[in-house]
This record gives C-alpha cells, sequence and structure tokens, in this order.
C-alpha cells in the first residue's frame, strides 16, 4: 500500500473563514460608504480572498490586480519588481491593498510605499492572514481576518509550487520536508477522483 504522508490539519475550515470574510465585509464597508474604493489584489494568492470579500461590501467599489516578483534571490530583501501594474490612476482614490498573507512585510511595505507615491486619498490594507511572528519589517495593516503561528499554510488562495490554491479551507502543513521533497504529497489525500488517487479523506 503506498504511503501517502501524515493527513494535513485544518487550521481554519471553510466555515470559519466564510464567517471571517462576512465579519471583515461588514467592518469595512461602513469606511468606504462615502467614495468607491479601488481594491487591488496581489496576485496571485489574494485572488481567492479578494473573490469572496467583494461580495461581503455592499458598496460600490473597483477591482484593480498588480503582479510582482522578487529579483531571483532577494526574497528577503524587499526589493521586488513590478510585472503587472495597475490600470487604475489612483491618484485622489481610497485603496485597499488585499493580501492572503503578510509574513515578513516586505511586500507589503513594498505595495505601500509603491502605491502611496501614486497619492491616493487614503491607503489601507487588509489581509486574510497575519503571521506576525515572522515580521521583518514593521508595517501598517489595518484589518486581519486571522492572526496565525507561524506554520506553513495551504489553501484558500496559498500554494505550494502552485498545488492548493483551490482548498475550501486553510490547511497547516505538519512535514513541511516531506511536502517539499513532493509538492504534490495532499494531492490524492484532497482530491481522491485524481488519476493514482486514493480514496482517503483528509482529517477536517
Ligand atoms: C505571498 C503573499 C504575499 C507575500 C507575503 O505571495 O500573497 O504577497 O507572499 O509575504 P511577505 O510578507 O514575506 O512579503 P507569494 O510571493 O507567495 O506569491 P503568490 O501570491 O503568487 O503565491
Amino acid at each position: 500500500m503506498t504511503d501517502l504522508g501524515p493527513a494535513p490539519d485544518f487550521l481554519i475550515d471553510a466555515d470559519g473563514l466564510r464567517e471571517r470574510v462576512l465579519e471583515l465585509g461588514s467592518e469595512i464597508a461602513p469606511v468606504y460608504a462615502a467614495e468607491p474604493p479601488v481594491l487591488v489584489s496581489v496576485l496571485k494568492g489574494s485572488s481567492v480572498f479578494l473573490s469572496d470579500l467583494v461580495r461581503a461590501l455592499p458598496i460600490e467599489l473597483e477591482i484593480d490586480f498588480m503582479s510582482i516578483s522578487s529579483y531571483g534571490g532577494a526574497q528577503q530583501s524587499g526589493v521586488v519588481r513590478i510585472l503587472k501594474d495597475l490600470d487604475t490612476d489612483v491618484e485622489g482614490r481610497d485603496v485597499l491593498i488585499v493580501e492572503d498573507i503578510v509574513d515578513t512585510g516586505l511586500t507589503l511595505n513594498y505595495l505601500r510605499r509603491s502605491l502611496g507615491a501614486r497619492r491616493p486619498r487614503t491607503l489601507r490594507c487588509v489581509t486574510l492572514l497575519d503571521k506576525a511572528a515572522r515580521r521583518i519589517v514593521p508595517v501598517p495593516v489595518e484589518w486581519v481576518g486571522f492572526e496565525i503561528p507561524d506554520v506553513f499554510v495551504l489553501g484558500y488562495g496559498l500554494d505550494y509550487h502552485g498545488i492548493y490554491r483551490n482548498i475550501q479551507g486553510l490547511i497547516a502543513v505538519n512535514d513541511v520536508a516531506r511536502l517539499a521533497a513532493q509538492p504534490d504529497l495532499y494531492v490524492p489525500l484532497l482530491w481522491p477522483q485524481q488519476p493514482g488517487g486514493s480514496p482517503s479523506e483528509p482529517s477536517a
């Protein structure tokens, strides 16, 4: 029998995420009641959170996307380049950065500087997850969905080698070394109908 490795644990299940996103929507909406904000989603991870968050915001709003990449090997330096910039001129607008996770803070710090230089009327950030224990650069975050411990998480937009973004809940990886050796480790557990998959279910 094939050893599929330890089953991943749900850190936050789909119901918990749904409930918190609705709460965030009701906290954020009144702040932007007067002027339609521009929500800036940072590809790719935040796209799943964004799509649920906008539907929890009963206000007029716009969406735009940025894609950025760390210069090769310089992930810890905060030096990034813009792969796709905004289509929107945000001068004088209320800008809300939508992130899936703030970890070291380097990405958000760069975004706040880059977007701040465009002279928006206001600039705020909402992140679904805050891994504050890993912070290298202190950076303001106006709304946090969940503060999480320093564990490796997957699902609801967060990936490993491009896989797992479509898990409905948020999974904590309990054997990172094993996942590194086999990036598709959890595929048969999560999606047993996949070719080569097994009928086992992940623990909920
Ligand atoms: C993740 C996440 C944030 C960034 C946070 O993106 O979406 O943008 O890392 O990390 P930091 O606080 O340490 O800078 P990632 O680079 O994994 O790209 P992805 O969203 O395309 O998966």
